[in-house]
């Protein structure tokens, strides 16, 4: 049996926590007094880097690092907070969204006070309508309380915190399209350097972090470092929310301290594969992430041991495909996600990506031919690493990953004229 304590899930299906009498009864807002009533900013953002926080919004990247790369030059700078969450396979900030606001915005208030921000926004997926509302209702309280606003909690602090919604872009997701989104524009990814520390939103140092890391934010500075850094491996510590879905008996978002091998999440937190079933393939990382199989059982979940792997953690949404899911399938999903989401500012990702998904639609169909499986077989490396941004680096990594390990399905689908498989999509039991 599991049993981790849940550290930012404590509490979620139990107790209503966006209720703010609730909320503060059982902690809320301990680590918002202490921040400002016992810490320097400075000595906030040494806190969160000696925890070694990585940012759980996908690309690992360390939280305090990135706190401290904003220039102190006096300028104005923002805190945007990115709830976008459209990785399919990704469903953790939705859940935090609509049953612990408050610490969202509790962390979100640690972190602006930290990098010395009166402007904060957060971006929330269009699609999320309830948890918006939920939000909002949460923001209204906060302030009513005086945990946002003027002079926060009689110190010096003042926090303004914007609701932006998104209009249905998985782009939008992308820190840099985020701030053009915020600005009224087309959300499409920034040429970088400039990064956001430097010139951000409306030209300002800018950090964008994700809802995730920031209730962990609000856990570090009430818990200490130490607390944190001990939780898992030296340099990707601390507890993580993994999405699980797929062919699981219980699939659902499960808190983990990072380190734990793939098969205890699979056997353990989400109750094992359906009965009579063999594992097949796994996606540790979202859409975006290259499969694993049944010998990699073993391995650890953290940013560097999967990265290791040739594939990633990203935003931690793992998807369990068992001995009765397509591959040609799977990808054909990914594939046309993908080619459907591209911004199309790069030739690469907007060609090369509608180009594959036609391919693999036509071989799922039972229309490819040997020629598809050979370009399809070739083109890793024009398309991956050519692009401005990751959207485009991630339309191969599991279309790759199967054909590497499953090339007899595919060829079969050539010769017999479609799925020799009985098909079961992922996610039905
Ligand atoms: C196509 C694409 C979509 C992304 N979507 C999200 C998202 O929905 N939420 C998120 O927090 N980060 C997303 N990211 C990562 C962000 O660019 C950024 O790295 C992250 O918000 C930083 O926060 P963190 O340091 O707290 O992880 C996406 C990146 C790409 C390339
Ligand atoms: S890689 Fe794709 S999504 Fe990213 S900027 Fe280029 S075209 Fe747009």
């Amino acid at each position: 049996m599991a049993t981790f304590e849940p550290v930012i899930m404590k509490g979620i299906g139990e107790i209503d926590l966006t209720d703010i009498d609730i909320y503060e009864r059982n902690g809320g807002f301990a680590g918002l007094r202490k921040a400002l009533r016992e810490m320097t900013p400075d000595s906030v953002t040494a806190e969160v880097t000696n925890s070694n926080l990585r940012g759980r919004g996908g690309a690992g990247f360390p939280t305090g690092r990135k706190w401290g790369f904003l220039p102190k030059d006096g300028r104005e700078r923002y805190l945007v907070v990115n709830c976008d969450e459209a990785e399919p396979g990704t469903f953790k900030d939705r859940m935090l969204l609509e049953y612990t606001p408050l610490q969202i915005i509790e962390g979100i208030a640690i972190a602006a006070y930290a990098i010395g921000a009166e402007q904060a926004y957060i971006y929330i997926r269009g699609e999320f309508l309830e948890g918006s509302r939920t939000f909002r209702r949460a923001l209204a309280a906060a302030a009513s309380r005086n945990y946002l606003g003027e002079r926060i909690a009689g110190t010096d602090f003042s926090l303004d915190l914007v609701v932006h919604r998104g209009a249905g872009a998985y782009i939008c997701g992308e820190e840099t399209a985020q701030l053009e989104s915020i600005e009224g524009k087309r959300g499409e990814p920034r040429l970088k350097p400039p990064f956001p520390a430097i010139a951000g939103l409306y030209g300002m140092p800018t950090v964008v972090n994700n809802v995730e890391t920031l209730c962990y934010v609000k856990q570090i500075i009430e818990r200490g470092a130490q607390w944190f850094a001990k939780i898992g491996p030296e340099k990707s510590p601390g507890p993580k929310i993994m999405s699980v879905s797929g062919h699981v008996k219980k699939p659902g978002n499960y808190e983990i301290p990072l380190g734990i091998p793939a098969r205890e999440l699979i056997e353990e937190y989400a109750g094992g594969l359906l009965p009579g079933r063999t594992l097949k393939a796994f996606q540790p990382g979202g859409a975006s992430s290259a499969a694993l199989f049944a010998e990699d059982l073993d391995v650890a979940i953290d940013f560097d041991s999967l990265g290791a792997k040739r594939t990633m953690l990203g935003s931690g949404g793992f998807v369990v495909m068992d001995d009765t899911a397509c591959m040609v399938n799977c990808a054909r999903t990914l594939t046309r996600f993908f080619e459907h989401e591209s911004c199309g500012q790069c030739t690469p990702c907007r060609e090369g990506g509608q180009w594959v998904a036609r391919m693999v639609a036509r071989l799922e169909a039972g229309e490819g031919s040997d020629e598809d499986l050979r370009v399809l077989n070739t083109i890793n490396n024009t398309i991956t690493g050519t692009n401005l941004c990751p959207l485009g680096d991630s339309i191969m990594p599991f279309l790759a990953s199967v054909l590497r390990r499953f090339p007899e399905e595919f060829a079969a689908h050539v010769a017999h004229g479609g799925c020799p498989l009985k098909q079961t999509p992922v996610g039905a039991a």
